[in-house]
């Protein structure tokens, strides 16, 4: 697949001294090489899927895997999720990479599936975990089945808003926004960044945002936060800016 983008090094080159950690950034050494001048979802599409074609090779493991569920959002289905969300409900996992972030919600007894855009991918989830296997399959944010829309009582994103350049932000959103039934919730968990540090500054990815990106964008789809959208520093060493927010469909106005 012919892409457009001004990759500074390949894939397979192994040349690039650009070291972005995980969710999203560009991996790193012969693994993987920049997502630098990606700016439109087939060329970060093919991107993904390149990336999990070599973590094939290596074990299974994408650079943003870490071998189970993502630590902020498991800190929020403890503490928060089960005053919102009943067992049995409805979830699904957007652009789930490797699966235990649907491992964790089915372990707790909520009727979670993912899907990812990279075939590989899902097909890796898949023999992560094979006993969930029928609950992964292959979808895109950008044009979902209509069998995905208005469904869900919990729809989650972790690492993938960030993980696209800014422009295609509000498509992907869209698309989130779009899976959740009336009254469900959306839980969106991505790298922070301060108001004072333009995005233009940072050479991502990821792109981090600031809370009130993260809430325009999804204030633009018709949702508002539940409450104020948690900033915060992880345990990650160095420890990386976080935010995480909990939206429900505004129906003041509708
Ligand atoms: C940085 S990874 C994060 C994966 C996972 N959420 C996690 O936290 O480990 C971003 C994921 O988004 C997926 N993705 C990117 N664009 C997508 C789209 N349009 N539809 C569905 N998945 C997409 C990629 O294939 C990749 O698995």
């Amino acid at each position: 697949m012919t892409t457009n983008t001004t990759t500074t090094t390949t894939l397979d080159g192994g040349q690039s001294s650009t070291t972005h950690d995980a969710e999203g950034a560009a991996p790193v050494g012969a693994l993987v090489g920049s997502q630098i001048g990606i700016d439109c979802p087939e060329a970060l599409a093919d991107w993904f899927e390149r990336v999990y074609a070599q973590a094939q090779e290596h074990a299974g493991r994408a650079p943003w895997c870490h071998g189970g569920s993502n630590p902020s959002f498991i800190a929020w289905l403890n503490a928060e999720a089960p005053s919102i969300i009943r067992p049995g409900a409805r979830v699904v996992v957007a652009a789930c990479g490797l699966g235990h972030d649907v491992a964790e919600l089915v372990r707790r007894g909520y009727d979670a599936v993912g899907f990812d855009l990279a075939p590989t991918c899902v097909e890796l989830a898949k023999k992560e975990h094979p006993e969930l296997a029928e609950r992964f399959f292959q979808a895109d944010l950008l044009d979902l089945p209509a069998r995905l829309r208005g469904r869900y009582d919990l729809v989650v994103e972790i690492h993938t808003i960030q993980s696209a350049p800014p422009s295609m932000r509000p498509a992907l959103v869209q698309g989130l926004c779009g899976m959740l039934h009336r009254h469900g919730v959306l839980i969106a968990i991505a790298r922070g960044r301060d108001v004072s540090e333009p995005i233009e500054s940072i050479v991502g990815p990821p792109h981090p945002l600031t809370a009130g990106e993260l809430e325009s964008l999804f204030a633009a789809e018709g949702l508002t936060p539940t409450r104020a959208i948690d900033d915060f520093f992880d345990d990650n060493d160095p420890p990386a800016r976080r935010l995480r927010g909990v939206f429900t469909v505004d129906h003041n106005d509708a």
